[in-house]
This record gives structure tokens, sequence and C-alpha cells, in this order.
């Protein structure tokens, strides 16, 4: 929907129609995005945003997640969650895909926080790709902080569109 709504500007010209339902699905979406900030109440207990970080994750959850980050996933996804390459979305020669950047230049932000945590828990390899379970190995806060730390790379931008994507829920 995002980039559906970021080609407008390109097809405005031609085609008119469908441009004018563009800002009547801002108008939609707002109080949908003002209930998500003022009293999410998803599958995270207690979701407020944080006075902090105006985000759902506070300043010692980030912290807290470095650590986790750095011992578990930093090996693959990098030291500051860039990923292995720029090319996250080329196959790798046995068909996998590389561990790809979690810092918001790539596709991460696509998932809600329930989707995150899964791939987390149940990593790829089952579905023939690299990245092992987490599910058994890491305690629930640890997996919370490990997300808050490479969300906090995220540019306030992709934060939205992540709570567009449906964010906490
Ligand atoms: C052995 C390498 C490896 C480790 C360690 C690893 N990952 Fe991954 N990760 C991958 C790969 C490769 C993918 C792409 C899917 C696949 O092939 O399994 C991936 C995908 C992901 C995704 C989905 C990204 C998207 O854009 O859809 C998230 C989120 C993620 N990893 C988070 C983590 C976190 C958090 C940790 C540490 C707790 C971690 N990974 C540890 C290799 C790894």
């Amino acid at each position: 929907m995002i980039e559906i709504i970021f080609l407008f500007p390109l097809l405005g010209n031609f085609q008119f129609g469908v441009a004018r339902e563009a800002p009547y699905w801002f108008l939609a979406s707002a109080p949908a995005l003002a209930l998500l900030a003022g009293c999410g109440d998803g599958n995270i207990d207690n979701y407020r945003a944080d006075s902090e970080t105006g985000r759902w994750y506070s300043v010692e959850q980030v912290s807290a997640g470095a650590e986790v980050f750095a011992a578990h996933c930093a090996e693959c996804h990098g030291d500051a969650a860039q990923g292995a390459t720029t090319d996250w979305r080329e196959r790798l020669l046995d068909g996998s895909f590389p561990p790809p950047p979690l810092n918001g230049s790539a596709h991460a932000w696509h998932h809600p926080l329930p989707v995150l945590l899964r791939v987390i828990d149940e990593g790829g390899i089952a579905l023939g790709g690299q990245m092992p379970a987490f599910g058994a190995a890491l305690a629930e806060d640890d997996k919370l902080a490990a997300i808050a730390w490479f969300q906090d790379f995220w540019s306030d931008e992709t934060y939205s569109q992540w709570l567009m994507m449906g964010g906490v829920n």
C-alpha cells in the first residue's frame, strides 16, 4: 500500500481517477494510527508510546538489545544491523537469501512485531533459509530488546510506515 501511495506522484498526471483516492485512504487510516500511537493494546502487554523514545520500546530495552544482538545476531546481520550485503534480494548459490539488513534499509519494516518475533522464534532453516531458530535459546524480553535495538536505527518515517503495516499488533 505504501509503495502504491508513493507511486501516485508519478502516475498522477495520467490517472487522475486513481490519484484522487489517495487522500481518502489517508483519512481512513488516521484514526487507526491515532489509536495505535495513543493506546496500542496489541500483543505487547501494556503498550504505550514511551515518553523518551516516542516508540513502543524504552531506552533500557535498546541498550539491553545491543548486548543480545552482538551476542546472537551480529555475526550474520552485521554489528550495526546493516546486513551481510545491500543485495539482500539476490539469492545465494544454494537458493537461500543472505542475512538482510535490519536497520530499516531493507524489508523488515513490512513485518508487524508478532511476525518479527515469529521469525526470531522459528528462524528460516525449516523454510530452506539460513537463520537459526531462537525460540528456546532466548527469553522473550531478550527477543523484544533485540528488535528494539535494530528498530532504533529506523528513521521516524520508516517507523510510521511500520505502524501502518501493523506495528505492534
Ligand atoms: C546464521 C546467520 C543468522 C543469525 C545468527 C541470525 N540471523 Fe536473522 N536472518 C538470517 C537470514 C539468512 C535471514 C533471511 C531468511 C533466512 O534465510 O532464514 C534472516 C532473517 C531475519 C529477519 C527477517 C528480516 C526480513 O526482512 O524479513 C529478522 C527480523 C531477523 N533475521 C532477525 C534476527 C535476530 C534478531 C537475530 C539474533 C537473535 C538473528 N536474526 C540471527 C541469518 C541469521
